[in-house]
């Protein structure tokens, strides 16, 4: 396993769309271990491929309660709304108010190629949210309604 480098604004891969994961080989494994690794040595609740500069459709989120990999992951169905705070490791610093549902489904692979289904709720919703976005070169500041100046 290995820390990647995390791109940030200024590179343009981050407003591209990802393609689809077709292989689940050791290539795959291994960009998911490093994701993994990246997303904790940052600190952060989330991680898209798109942020190490693979632009396949690949996120892993560990809010706390363990790593979710999720392998071309598309939202399925959503309930409810949230809005609050919310960062990125792409834009480290900047926080800003983004409305999200309170829950969603989400269907996609592991990392073998099985398919799954999995639910969000409250935080893990909104980083399901925020990472599949992410594979679709669309970033958390363009859905922002309001800078977040909370402490
Ligand atoms: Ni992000």
């Amino acid at each position: 396993m290995a820390i990647r480098n995390i791109i940030h604004e200024e590179d343009d891969r981050l407003f591209k769309t990802s393609r689809p994961v077709e292989v689940f080989d050791e290539r795959l494994h291994c960009l998911l271990d490093d994701m993994a690794e990246t997303m904790r040595g940052a600190e952060g609740v989330g991680l898209a491929a798109v942020q190490v500069g693979v632009l396949r459709r690949a996120v892993v989120i560990d809010c706390g309660d363990g790593l979710i990999e999720l392998v071309n992951p598309r939202i399925v169905g959503q309930s409810g709304k949230q809005s609050g705070p919310e960062g990125c490791l792409s834009f480290p610093g900047e926080y800003f108010v983004v409305e999200r549902p309170n829950s969603v489904v989400v269907e996609a692979q592991d990392r073998f190629g099985r398919p799954f289904r999995v639910k969000g709720e409250g935080l893990k919703a909104r980083a399901f949210c925020h990472e599949i976005d992410h594979l679709d070169g669309v970033v958390f500041k363009s859905k922002a309604t309001a800078p977040y100046e909370g402490e």
